[in-house]
C-alpha cells in the first residue's frame, strides 16, 4: 500500500513471525466512518501466530482491538467501513486472494471467534439445539438429524457440559457460565478449526467461572493445538495464560514481545504505565498509579506519537511532531516497540 494513513505511510512494519506460523496478518487498517468523517480505528494492524500459541492483546478501551479481530475474521462493519490490508494468511492460504465465498468457508472452518457476553450469542427464541444444528451443518452436512444430536452432546462434553435432554432447552434456561461453554463448543464445533479468536471471553463472568473457562481454554489449546488471540484488558489473565503479547494503542501496535519480556523489561512508556496501574498484592501502601489523561479522539489527525499527550517519559517535541516506527527492541530479537525511546541512540531533549 502507498497512501498515508494518519500522516504515517501505510504498510511497512511488521512484526516477527511467530514459530509454526499459522496466522499472519499484516498492514491491517480499518476506517469506520461516523457523521461524514473517517474514523480510523485499526492502523496498519500486524500480528503472527503460531500453532498452539496463544498470543494476548491488550490495550485501554477504543483502543481497536475488537475492530481488528472483527475484521480478520471478515464480519460484516457496516457498509461505510473501509477495510484494507497487505495479507491475512490463513495456514498458508491469502484469504484477500479467495472469493468472498471461499474466504467465508475458510474462516467458518478454521478461524472462528467467541466474545463477551454469551447470552447475546445466541438467539433467545431459538431452542440451543437448533441453534448448534445450524452451525454444525455448515461444517458436517453429511450427517443425519440424529447424527446431528450425538455430535452436539460429544462437543458438549468436551466443555463440560452434559447436553443429554437439553438440546430442547432455550438460552434463558442456561447460567451464563454454561452460555459461554456452549459458544465456545459452538465455536469449535469444526473440526479443522486452528485459531480461536476470544473477545474479553471471560470479562464478564464472575471469577471462580472465569477461572473454570480460562482451564477449558487452555485444555483445548493443549488438546487440539489451537492457536489462540485472547483480547483482555486484565493483565492478570495476559501472565497466566499467553506466550506473547501485542499491546495496542489509539489503532496502532505500539509493543510486541513474549510474555516474560512484556512483565519484566516493557519497553513502550504505555506498556510501562499500563503495568504501573495493575494492583499488587499485598498492598505496599502509597496511592495507586492511575494513568493521566484518555485514549485520543481519532477522527482527528495526530502528527506525532498518539501516546505522546499521556506519555511518563515525552522525550521533547521529536514526540509530538514524528509518529515513531515499530523497531526492535534490545529483547530477544522478535520484539517491537514504537517509541523513540526504542532502538536507536535517544534524542537528545529539545525543550
Ligand atoms: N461502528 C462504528 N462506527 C464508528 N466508530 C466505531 C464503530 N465501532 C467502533 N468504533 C470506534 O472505533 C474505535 C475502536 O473501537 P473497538 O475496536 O471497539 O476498540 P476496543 O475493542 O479496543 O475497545 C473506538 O474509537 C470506537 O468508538
Ligand atoms: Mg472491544
Amino acid at each position: 500500500m502507498s497512501q498515508q494513513v494518519n500522516g504515517r505511510p501505510a504498510g511497512g512494519a511488521t512484526t516477527a513471525p511467530s514459530q509454526d506460523e499459522v496466522l499472519r496478518v499484516n498492514g491491517l487498517t480499518v476506517t469506520y466512518r461516523s457523521r461524514g468523517r473517517p474514523v480510523p480505528a485499526v492502523k496498519r494492524f500486524a500480528l503472527s501466530v503460531g500453532r498452539g500459541e496463544v498470543v494476548g492483546l491488550v490495550g485501554e478501551s477504543g483502543s481497536g482491538k475488537s475492530t481488528a479481530l472483527k475484521a480478520i475474521l471478515g464480519l460484516r462493519l457496516g457498509t461505510e467501513t473501509e477495510v484494507k490490508a497487505d495479507e491475512i494468511v490463513l495456514d498458508g492460504v491469502d484469504l484477500r486472494s479467495l472469493s468472498a465465498e471461499q474466504a467465508r468457508r475458510i474462516r467458518g472452518g478454521q478461524m472462528s471467534m467467541i466474545f463477551q457476553d454469551p447470552i447475546n450469542s445466541f438467539n433467545p427464541s431459538w431452542t440451543i439445539g437448533s441453534q448448534f444444528r445450524r452451525v454444525l451443518a455448515l461444517h458436517r452436512p453429511d450427517l443425519s438429524r440424529s447424527e446431528y444430536d450425538d455430535e452436539i452432546i460429544r462437543l458438549l462434553a468436551g466443555v463440560g457440559i452434559d447436553g443429554r435432554g437439553k438440546l430442547k432447552s432455550y438460552p434463558f434456561q442456561f447460567s451464563q457460565g454454561q452460555l459461554q461453554r456452549i459458544m465456545i463448543a459452538v465455536a469449535c464445533a469444526s473440526k479443522d478449526l486452528r485459531v480461536l479468536l476470544a473477545d474479553e471471553a471471560t470479562t464478564s463472568l464472575d471469577v471462580t467461572i472465569e477461572a473454570q473457562v480460562l482451564e477449558l481454554l487452555r485444555s483445548l489449546r493443549r488438546e487440539r493445538n489451537l492457536a489462540m488471540v485472547l483480547v483482555t484488558h486484565d493483565l492478570s489473565v495476559v501472565a497466566e495464560m499467553c506466550d506473547k503479547v501485542v499491546v495496542m494503542y489509539a489503532g496502532e501496535v505500539v509493543e510486541v514481545a513474549n510474555v516474560y519480556d512484556l512483565f519484566e523489561r516493557p519497553q513502550h512508556p504505555y506498556t510501562q504505565q499500563l503495568l504501573k496501574a495493575v494492583p499488587h498484592f499485598p498492598h505496599t501502601g502509597g496511592r495507586l498509579y492511575a494513568m493521566r489523561g484518555a485514549v485520543p479522539r481519532l477522527d482527528q489527525p495526530i502528527a506525532g506519537c498518539t501516546f505522546a499527550a499521556r506519555c511518563d517519559r515525552h522525550l521533547g517535541s521529536i514526540c509530538d511532531t514524528v509518529p515513531p516506527e515499530l523497531r526492535p527492541t534490545a529483547t530477544d530479537g522478535t520484539a517491537v516497540a514504537a517509541c523513540h525511546l526504542v532502538g536507536g541512540a535517544e534524542p537528545a531533549r529539545k525543550d
